[in-house]
């Protein structure tokens, strides 16, 4: 290791932080609904088995790959393999930076909305539009959770980042099972329950497995050098391929419980569960006044803590991969590399923050052939989340299996636990790295391009 580069402190530290990075926005605002577009527990099952087939494999190649240099996505792609394929790297840089910049705008609207319905402003949920709108609100907010984020960084990995963890995560946790147990005690939760848990294996489209791939893909933070950023700062002592199974089943159920919360919820009022993205900031406030003047604040504020809690950790994780790379590559200063991240970062929010309606030409930004009109936050969104993440996947799935080389993967993977050598989960990792991955994140990606980009439609030609 580098000398001054820092590391986590323990394995349970990696995989809090891992953990973390994992649950996010993606588990508790977009995970329930997509449920409720996708038609329900067909949906949920879905993202199950895609999870733990699809994405553990990349997580498992991602730490690995990390471990292994000791180095961030453009160092590691360089040393294992050569200069040329450091752009797989850059890509997963990228992603990183645009992601932050929009994903940061919707953390700044789930704090904003934690001090509306703490001050018992219920109607916020009504307000939504002219919330979002409101840039210089907005605006505050962001820079809050922006610096906050930077702070954190900072600080470094065991002293920053896995601190946080330790802190947030649990109580994360906590504030879920306690909404939970109240949810579960509203009229009508039941319903919510059932819709949850019973599929209805007539909904499912070629668009909701297409949603589920990218659903699992998304909330497990794979795709991005992420996990090989973290897995750079992890002992040569530790068991990755257990490691890895333990952030999977945390992100799964931390998603999973998310359901058990929002839909007794959604239910309790009768409302429709289809709501799409407005489904948390425009439903649930409503939700919230109705159980009263005490309840209301009190759970609507926890929900809310929760959400940005969540984000927290993400924006944490997201923001260290680009700063990795400053400090690695560029030999800055971890602090000076961390600010200087987050400054540019913010600033390339900017116009996603003015695209929900304060600025005309960004709230009309582009009408691509497939996917229509689209606001320039969508739009960013479309091209990292939507399209990088499949495509930098399938390249570190291709990369591990073809250049590095499966033998070199798994003397790696050994490293920290023997029994590995020879077993049925090496074989099943090493045929989905090989195999499994590249076919589906390789269609992703091409589904994405012609869908959207091109207005060819492929998924409506699938029977279903
Ligand atoms: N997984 C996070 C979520 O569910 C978002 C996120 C954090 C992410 N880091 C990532 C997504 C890296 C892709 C890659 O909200």
């Amino acid at each position: 290791m580098s000398i001054g580069r820092g590391g986590f402190s323990s394995r349970l530290g990696f995989i809090l932080a891992a953990a973390g990075s994992a649950v996010g926005l993606g588990n508790i605002w977009k995970f329930p609904f997509e449920v409720g577009q996708g038609g329900g527990a067909a949906f949920v099952l879905m993202y199950l088995v895609f999870c733990f087939v699809l994405c553990f494999p990349v997580m498992v190649a991602e730490i690995a790959i990390g471990r292994k240099t000791q180095l961030n996505p453009v160092g590691a792609f360089k040393a294992l393999g050569h200069r040329k394929w450091a752009f797989i790297g850059y890509l997963g840089i990228a992603s990183a930076v645009l992601i932050l910049s929009f994903y940061n705008v919707v953390a700044a609207w789930a704090f904003g909305y934690f001090v509306e319905i703490v001050l018992g402003h219920f109607d916020i949920g009504q307000r939504f539009g002219e919330f979002t709108a409101d840039w210089i609100t907005v605006g505050g907010y962001s820079t809050i959770f922006m610096m906050a984020t930077a702070y954190v960084v900072s600080r470094g990995v065991s002293d920053g980042i896995e601190r946080a963890a330790k802190i947030l995560m649990p109580s994360l946790f906590v504030m879920i099972l306690v909404l939970i147990l109240y949810a579960l005690t509203l009229p009508n939760a039941m319903e919510g329950i059932r819709f949850y848990i019973v599929p209805d294996f007539s909904q499912i489209t070629g668009v909701v497995v297409y949603s589920a791939l990218g659903q699992a893909f998304f909330s497990l933070s794979v795709g991005m050098g992420l996990l090989m950023t973290y897995g750079s700062y992890l002992s040569k002592k530790a068991n990755i391929v257990s490691a890895a199974a333990f952030i999977t089943l945390m992100d799964v159920s931390v998603a999973t419980l998310a359901g058990f919360m929002i839909f007794p919820f959604v239910f309790s009022l009768g409302i429709e569960t289809d709501g799409g993205p407005g489904l948390i900031f425009v439903t649930l406030p409503g939700v919230f006044e109705s159980l009263g003047p005490i309840f209301g604040p009190i759970v609507g504020g926890v929900f809310f803590l929760l959400l940005a809690f969540a984000a927290f950790t993400s924006t944490i994780s997201v923001l260290e991969v680009p700063t990795a790379y400053m400090i690695d590559e560029k030999k800055m200063k971890r602090s000076n590399a961390t600010w200087l991240v987050a400054i540019f970062v913010f600033i390339l929010g900017i116009p996603s923050m003015l695209s929900m309606g304060a600025v005309d030409a960004l709230t009309h930004f582009i009408d691509l052939p497939g996917a229509g009109e689209m606001n320039f936050m969508d739009f960013v969104s479309l091209i990292s989340s939507d399209t990088f993440l499949p495509l930098v996947g399938f390249l570190i799935a291709v990369f591990t299996a073809y250049v590095w080389k499966t033998e070199n993967f798994n003397l790696e993977i050994a490293n920290g636990d023997q029994s590995i050598k020879g077993s049925w989960l090496q074989s099943y990792v090493n045929f989905a790295i090989g195999y499994i991955c590249p076919v589906l994140l390789g269609s992703i990606f091409i589904v994405t391009v012609f869908d959207n980009f091109l207005g060819i439609k492929v998924l409506t030609l699938l029977p279903g």
